[in-house]
């Protein structure tokens, strides 16, 4: 089947977020959608499986201009999706969520799941997707379950099958396992819309590249072209994929945590029996697929859950039982995971953000009475250093993009004296431009003396910023490595492979 958008356009209010979009999907091709968080990839794919509708232009199908006022409109068109954040149903098996939602589920349950489970053998064994029918979703590897959702599509005979940034979730193994299923895929005629921000992905399995940014088709690209020349369409400009730094100059453990275990309240053990330090004035990352007890680790660190046993110590100061407040007062700077949730109040304007946690200090108070001009003109002169895109200092965080949001985290972080920065997925849903600068910032805070730990699930940010490197795996640190390791060895590390954990100092 061809696909044809024909000067597609989607407006939010006065925003533009696709512009006149044009883009053929040949039969059978993978083509590549490339462009940084915020382009508008999303949008278009929305569009084109019928959530959302379009302001402006259309869409043809094998010549035929069609309308999709639903993703059930799309799917009979023969346009399957797999969304960034996952849509099945964790209780249920594998046969039962490809089931779901699906004409013949109607009539006794039995004959449909044996059908279910019948046909997910089938295309199983057709595409090389490695699945049970039987198991329960929530039992299943991310990886796994997102090939579940791949036959799921491919149960309503997709012809086209969206991918919107389907590696950002899976190890490194994962990745490439993914790639053989698309390659297989496309041998049996299927074409495949491959969302991603990674060249190395792109050019590893794309046969036309589309690159999108702020809104607009800027281009289209062949999968031989360099990574520099991709990386440049992408932003608009030149970009630096590796990181400026000198070799750290590392002074005493600063953070040190010994044996630390922390049972998730469902009374599962998350994190098992850590131990690890930074040192003043380098950079510890801590690199493993998404849901391997990094979260409840950086948590823990923070005051923000109880650790069951073990101690956390900073500068030598037993800090185990302090809450996020007295954690925060200690010295420790936090750039959280999920800013929207930890890291701003989105109702709150810019100027009152970058204060968040310090409006007691005397530099913005006085007695009871805030310091409004001395909070102003902070904003003023965050803003302005950080490049925070803001309509102005009152503007509510809430109407920032994400990179912008990030920006004023970060900021506000970064402007008092740390001793440790804990910082998890810095980076993410942040453009490129903004990450070279906050991963600049980053350094230039190593490079004052503090102690910085960076959790990220993208292994070129923890090549990039990493003096050391801890993996972890299944809530136990796998191995402490040096950032001149094989990107290969750690994937075996991030995947659980290794049977003895590595050591190796810095
Ligand atoms: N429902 C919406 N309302 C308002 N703005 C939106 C909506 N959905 C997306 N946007 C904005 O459109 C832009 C493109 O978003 P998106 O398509 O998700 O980008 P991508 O997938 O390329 O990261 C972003 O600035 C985003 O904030
Ligand atoms: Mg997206």
């Amino acid at each position: 089947m061809r696909l044809e958008i024909q000067g597609l356009t989607k407006r939010f209010g006065s925003f533009t977020a696709n512009d006149s979009i044009d883009l053929t999907i040949e039969p059978g091709e993978i083509h590549c959608l490339l462009g940084e968080n915020g382009a508008g990839k999303s949008t278009l794919m929305n569009m084109l499986y019928g959530l959302l509708d379009p302001s402006e232009g259309r869409i043809l199908v094998d010549g035929e201009p069609v309308t999709f006022s639903s993703p059930s409109d799309a799917i009979t068109a023969g346009i399957g999706m797999v969304h960034q954040h996952f849509m099945l149903v964790p209780v249920f098996t594998v046969a039962e969520n490809v089931m779901l939602g699906r004409e013949h589920t109607r009539g006794p349950g039995l004959l449909n799941r044996a059908k279910a489970a019948q046909t997910v053998r089938e295309l199983s064994s057709r595409y090389g997707l490695a699945v049970d029918p039987d198991r329960l979703v929530e039992d299943l590897p991310v990886g796994v379950q997102q090939r579940v959702e791949i036959i799921k599509a491919l149960s309503h005979d997709a012809k086209v099958l969206i991918l919107d940034e389907p590696t950002a979730v899976l190890t490194p193994q994962e990745i490439d396992e993914l790639m053989e299923i698309m390659r297989s895929l496309k041998a049996q005629g299927t074409s495949i819309i491959f969302i991603t921000h990674k060249l190395r992905e792109v050019k590893a399995v794309g046969d036309r590249i589309s690159v999108i940014r702020r809104g607009r088709v800027v281009g289209t690209a062949d999968p031989s072209a360099p990574e520099a020349e991709l990386a440049e369409m992408m932003v608009g400009r030149e970009v630096k994929l590796v990181v400026d730094k000198d070799a750290p100059q590392t002074g005493a453990d600063v953070l040190s945590v010994e044996n630390l275990t922390v049972v998730d309240p469902r009374g599962h053990q998350v994190v098992k029996d850590v131990s690890l330090t930074a040192r003043a004035g380098e950079v510890l990352g801590i690199a493993g697929v998404q849901g391997n007890g990094q979260t409840e680790l950086i948590k823990a660190l923070l005051g923000l859950v109880r650790p069951d046993a073990g101690v956390v110590r900073l500068a030598g100061e037993d800090i185990s039982r302090y809450g996020p407040k007295e954690s925060l007062d200690a010295g420790i700077g936090y750039i959280p995971e999920d800013r929207s949730h930890d890291g701003y109040v989105g109702t709150f304007s810019v100027r009152e953000n970058l204060i968040l946690d310090l409006y007691r200090s005397p530099e913005f108070s006085r007695g009871p009475a805030l310091r409004l001009d001395a909070i102003s003109q902070n904003a003023d002169a965050r803003i302005e250093e950080f490049d925070i895109r803001t309509e102005s200092r009152e503007t509510p965080v809430s109407s920032l993009s994400g990179g912008n949001q990030q920006k004023v985290v970060v900021a506000r972080e970064f402007s008092r004296p740390l001793k440790v920065l804990v910082a998890s997925q810095p980076t993410r849903g942040v453009d490129v431009g903004s990450i070279e600068f906050i991963h600049k910032r980053i350094i230039a805070e190593r490079d004052r003396g503090t102690a910085v730990v960076i959790v990220s699930t993208e292994l070129d940010e923890i090549y990039a910023l990493s003096d050391r490197i801890a993996v972890m795996y299944d809530g136990r640190i796998v191995g402490t490595v040096t950032p001149d390791i094989p990107r290969e060895k750690i994937g075996l590390l991030m995947a659980g492979v290794a049977d003895e954990p590595t050591e190796v100092s810095a």
